[in-house]
């Protein structure tokens, strides 16, 4: 279990109204947000195929069902949730069958269980949505959709659910365009899409407690000096992160890869089946 104390502000420690599922709850960033949310006061009830690995804390909850089964998500759903923090599928680039299943058919249910049951959606989406623009280019959240792949693909899509949803039911979604969150920055990549751990639980405390947020889209990213993405949605919803990746500059590795992987702001993903020519002057 990886380390993970933040101070939750007012209200730390005593029972939230909110009624949260977290989707995913037993991957990787699941393993951070539920005790930072637990410590928070936040009432979880966790969600994955595969069982919880850590200590459940305490009044924490854990129901295995598979989101590609509607039915089994929302008997897994407690009938008062208020938020599904949806941190379920596949993380990485696979099958377009794969991904079509785990993240697509799984967020369409994600989505319909949120709209019987009038919550919130809290959406893991990724930097992948758009990760063909070029290093170098300077990104908000109004720049148009370049995904890198199947995966991306299927993030740009989930978030294009979102706004659907909102629109046409007022299901409110805040999306989350995750860069690389991981404890501390690896490579020269990381010093601008680095989101830390305690910001990620910042992160999601905003975008659970922010009143009406309707359609929100955040870089989920720490305030890195470096950044390549601006313009979102972080101060509407309340998030300000502490964190800089530019503290650990003396320590990162050059990055390597591929010549598409160094062209493109989602790096490795943009190189697997690649099939073009050298990027050049497509950029
Ligand atoms: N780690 C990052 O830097 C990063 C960056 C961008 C986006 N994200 C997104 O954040 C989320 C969490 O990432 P992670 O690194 O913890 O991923 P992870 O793979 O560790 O966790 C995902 C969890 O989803 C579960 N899952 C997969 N298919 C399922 C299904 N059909 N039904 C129920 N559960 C299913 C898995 O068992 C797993 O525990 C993912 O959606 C990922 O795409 C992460």
């Amino acid at each position: 279990m990886v380390g993970n104390s933040i101070e939750a502000g007012e209200g730390a420690g005593r029972p939230h109204a909110k009624r949260i599922l977290v989707t995913g709850a037993s991957g990787t960033l699941g393993r951070v947000i539920v005790p930072g949310l637990a410590q928070a006061g936040f009432r979880l009830q966790l969600n994955d195929l595969a069982h919880f690995p850590d200590e459940l804390p305490d009044g924490v909850d854990f129901v295995a069902a598979d989101l590609t089964d509607q039915g089994a998500l929302a008997a897994a759903c407690p009938e008062d949730v208020t938020d599904i923090i949806h941190f379920g599928g596949i993380n990485t680039e696979l099958s377009s069958k794969a991904i079509l299943d785990a993240n697509i058919l799984g967020s369409l249910n994600v989505f319909e269980v949120a709209r019987m049951r009038e919550a919130r959606v809290i959406y893991a989406s990724s930097n992948h949505t758009i990760g063909f623009h070029p290093r170098g280019a300077t990104l908000t959240i109004d720049d148009p959709y370049r995904p890198d792949g199947y995966y991306g693909l299927s993030k740009a899509y989930v978030e294009l659910l979102g706004r659907l949803f909102y629109d046409k039911h007022g299901v409110e979604s805040v999306h989350l365009r995750i860069g690389s969150c991981v404890p501390e920055p690896v490579d020269t990549r990381h010093l601008a899409t680095w989101l830390s751990y305690p910001d990620l639980v910042r992160l999601m405390i905003a975008a659970l407690t922010v009143p009406n947020p309707g359609y929100a889209v955040v870089w989920g990213i720490s305030r890195n000096t470096r950044r390549w993405w601006i313009g979102d949605d972080a101060q509407r919803i309340g998030y300000f992160p502490q964190d800089d990746a530019e503290a650990y500059a003396d320590r990162v590795n050059a990055e390597t890869g591929e010549a598409v992987s160094l062209a493109f702001q989602g790096a490795s993903h943009c190189a697997i089946g690649y099939t073009r020519d050298e990027p050049g002057e497509r950029l």
